[in-house]
Parts: structure tokens; sequence; C-alpha cells
């Protein structure tokens, strides 16, 4: 079985911020448990490159666009690999590659292009043109910037998106293309109705850092029409037959964009002909204490400063059990050191160390656990499709938070389970009994265990040390104590 996973690509015209490592942990998250359903699994992630804020970010520094471009990527690219997101294919929205595959999906598109003018508001911070109601309705100025809105009048390229408006309402109500969460599918459905024709260009008056339109030296295409095709031009399209893994199984998007995945990106795939992805699934904001991180209200959390203090698995295992999937999260420092300390080291990492003293103590090796049943041919069987049937449910549905709180529920029972059966009493009165009882309580942690690896890169080496010929527990605990908290 196929699956394309993709990722919003974000804008180079700074550093990643917190916010960015959503996109990337829940669509690695999925990506990690579809490859241990057996799926072959496609995972894009990428910069986008082009646009009115990057061309003016580089040009206020007085450094070349391009070299601006080629350093922020490249940091892009080191942040995901620090947070242990595997992706398969990385695009670049100046790959030559791209560029040439977008223009020829503008060609294909022609049928339902017309020029135009335009006459009214852009904010260049979300790279969008401005509905006059929403001017009057924000008083000149967005909300998400709070930039007053520019105004524009200039001759542009538009996208018949009313060609498309009915068959993307049918595809939506039938969830033929689902959107997650529902209240977000509701939303979008009202936002159709009112959405008009895109435009799609830009004069090079205006803009010069873009994609050129085919035939046209004096416009260059509107940003998002470039950086959505990236979904379809990093497999090939049209050079390339695609239909192995499009259309994608999840495109991962934050709420601020969804009407651009939910509305434009389904009109250009139908004058494309092709079909459109199975589901979208948006998320949250994250905030730092109730707020919007914003440098003037200095609550900027650096997310490499998390990663490189704590480690991967740290950050992850925040954001999976404490930033709701669905809906906005909160990071605080408190917050990730009650987590890191509560419930990492101690209800995790102590009962990895413990357990496997215990093992140790009481000789079980790799051939004990197989004559017990734990392990076949040296490996642990999951068992999703009958006894954890609720966790695989969670996890097809995108319910991340959820499929890591079941998990979090069976490594407590299996603390639970030691405290109540006492191993060590055990073993003094009946070794042979207490190997036994080991045997099933190794059984009851890889089992969790399992269940975390979507989640934490570490739990594969967790598995390694049970798994082992002879268990030999780690020699310095997976989370030491970090946090002290001062009196
Ligand atoms: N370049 C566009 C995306 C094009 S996709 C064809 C863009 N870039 S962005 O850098 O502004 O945002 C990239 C992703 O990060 C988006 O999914 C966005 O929602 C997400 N986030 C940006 N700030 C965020 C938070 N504070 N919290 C969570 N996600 C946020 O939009």
């Amino acid at each position: 079985m196929k699956t394309y996973i993709t990722t919003a690509i974000p804008y180079v015209n700074g550093v990643p911020h917190l916010g960015h490592a959503e996109d990337y942990l829940l669509a690695d998250i999925y990506s990690r448990y579809m490859m241990m359903c057996g799926h072959d699994v496609r995972f894009q992630a990428g910069t986008d490159e082009h646009g009115n804020k990057i061309e003016k970010k580089a040009l206020d520094l007085g450094i070349d666009v391009k070299q601006y471009v080629d350093e922020n990527s490249k940091k892009f690219q080191e942040f995901i690999k620090k947070l242990g997101v595997e992706y398969t294919d990385f695009i670049r929205t100046t790959d030559a590659d791209h560029e040439k595959r977008v223009q020829a999906i503008w060609k294909q598109l022609e049928a339902h292009i017309y020029k135009s003018n335009y006459e009214g508001f852009y904010c260049e911070g979300c790279e969008r043109f401005v509905t006059e109601t929403e001017y009057k309705d924000n008083n000149g100025i967005c909300p998400d910037h709070q930039k007053p809105y520019e105004h524009l009048s200039e001759s542009n390229y538009y996208y018949r998106v009313s060609d498309f408006k009915d068959a993307i309402r049918e595809k939506i109500e039938s969830n033929e293309l689902k959107i997650l969460p529902e209240f977000r599918k509701n939303e979008i459905l009202k936002l159709l109705d009112s959405t008009p024709d895109v435009s799609i260009s830009r004069p090079t008056a205006h803009l010069k850092w873009g994609v050129k339109v085919p035939g046209d030296d004096e416009q260059v295409m509107y940003v998002w029409m470039d950086a959505l095709s990236n979904y379809i031009t990093v497999l090939g399209y049209p050079d390339k037959d695609i239909s192995d893994f499009w259309p994608a199984t999840v495109q991962v998007v934050g709420k601020d964009i969804l009407r651009f995945h939910a509305i434009l990106w389904p009109a250009i795939l139908l004058g494309l002909g092709l079909p459109l992805p199975k589901t979208l699934l948006c998320h949250g904001f994250i905030l730092s204490n109730g707020q919007k991180m914003s440098k003037s209200i200095g609550n900027v959390v650096d997310p490499i400063e998390v990663l490189d203090k704590h480690g991967l698995d740290a950050f992850r295992y925040f954001f999976s059990r404490h930033v709701d999937t669905f809906t906005d999260g909160d990071f605080t420092w408190d917050k990730f050191e009650d987590a890191y300390n509560n419930e990492l080291a101690n209800d995790y990492g102590n009962l990895v160390q413990r357990l496997s003293n215990l093992c140790k103590k009481n000789e079980i090796t790799r051939e004990f656990l197989e004559k017990r049943k734990v392990l076949e041919d040296g490996k642990f069987r999951n068992t999703w499709d009958s006894d954890d049937a609720e966790y695989k449910r969670l996890m097809d549905n995108f319910e991340f938070t959820k499929g890591i709180e079941y998990a979090w529920g069976k490594i407590s029972a299996v603390n639970k389970r030691i405290e109540d059966t006492k191993p060590w009493s055990v073993a003094k009165e009946n070794p042979e009994e207490a190997k036994i009882l080991l045997a099933s309580l190794v059984a009851d942690l890889l089992n969790a265990n399992e269940m975390l690896k979507p989640f934490l890169p570490i739990a594969e080496k967790v598995s390694e040390i049970f798994t082992a010929k002879t268990i030999v527990p780690p020699e310095t605990p997976l989370f030491p104590k970090e946090f002290k908290k001062e009196a």
C-alpha cells in the first residue's frame, strides 16, 4: 500500500520557530505509524522561497535574494533533521525542475485563466489578496500581522475558481475530500460561497522574485500558485506519472492556510483533471503562555534551544501529548518541565531502568523470552488488530494526542503491575516464578513501547534493550532529571 504525506512549506523570510514544528511532527508521527503498518510511505517537506515578503526582507538586509533563500532553506532542513523527522523528498520552490513544472501546469490551466485588473487590498504578511468585506471588518489592518493592508491597482491574471465551486462543495460535503477536524469543514463550506476568482499573478513592477508567467515577461506567478503546486511537482508532475502516490493520503496544514488548501488547491487540481487529496489535516496554533509568540512581548521560544538542551524525544513528547492535534496549544517552560520530570523521566525512563535491572538480576535472556512466546524470532509483534484496536482506530483517524495518551495508559499499567506483583519479593521465594512474571512484564512494556514508536524515536532503543541476547540496563537514565525546581 502506498501512502503520500505532505507538509506546508514555510516561507524562508526568517528562521524556524516553534510553530513550524507542528506540521513536521504530525506528518512524521503518521509516517512512522504507516510504515509500521507496512505501507510504502513518501513524505514531502520543503521551503517556499518566492513572493514579496522574502524579496523585501532580502533587499532590506542588502543581501542577494538567492543567497538569502539558500541560507535560510538550509536552516529549515537542519531544523527538520533535529526533530528526527524522516522525510523522503525535500523541495525548494526555487529548484529549476519545480519552476519548469509550474510553468507547464500554468499552461495546462489556461482555459480557466483570464486577464483583468485588480483594484483592492493585499496583505504581504499573509501573501494574500484581501476582499473588501475583510478590509472593512478588520478596519484596514491585518489581525495576524498588525499591519495596514496595502492598496493595489494592477493588471493580473485570474484563475476562474467559480468553474469548480460546485464540484469542490460536493467533494467536501461527501468527505471525498475530508477536512479534519469537522468544525473546520463547516468554516470552509461557508467561505467557499463568498470566494471570488483568485488573482494568480503579479506585475513585475510590483514583484520580481517569482516564477515567470509563460508568454508574458511582465508578470510573475502569485506565490501561492507556485507554492501549492509543490505537492505534485515534487513527484515529477507533469513530466512523470504520479498516480502511485497521488492523490495524497494526507496533507498537513495550519489553520491560517487551510483556505488555500481547501479552495484554491482543489480548484487547481480539478483544472488539471487530477484527483483531490483524501484528507486535509488542519492543526491549530502554538501559543506561549496563552499568547501569540512575538518579539515585542518577549515570549518567543526558540525550538533549537529546547531541542539542544533536552533532546528530540522530550520535544516530540511534549508536542504530541500536550499540544492537541486539532486545536491551539500552549508551550510554557513550566509545563514542559513537568511533562519531562513527571511523565517521561518518572513513568517511562524509570520503568525501562527498573525492569531492565530486574531482568538482568534474574537472568532473563532473549532465549527465555522466546520460550515464553514474548518474542518470536527475536522480535515483538504488536497486537493492534486485536487487543489494542482502539489505538489503531485513533491513529488511523489522526487522533494523535489520544493515541499517545492510550499508549501512556499502558505504560502506567506496567508500572502499577510491578508495584502490585513485586517481582523482587517473588524472586526470594520462587526464582522460576519470578522469571515467568518478569517475562510477562517485558511483554507488557514492549507492547506499550510499540505504540510509542511513531512519537518517540527512543522507543526503538528501548526495544533493542529488551530484545538483545542478554538484557543490559542503560548506563545512564534515558531521561536524566534536568530540571530542579528552585525552592
Ligand atoms: N508558505 C506558506 C505555506 C505554503 S504551503 C503550499 C506558509 N508558510 S509559513 O511559514 O507562514 O507557515 C508554515 C506552516 O507553519 C503553516 O502550516 C502554518 O500554519 C504553520 N505555523 C506558523 N505559525 C504557527 C504557530 N504559531 N503554531 C502552529 N503552526 C503555525 O504559510
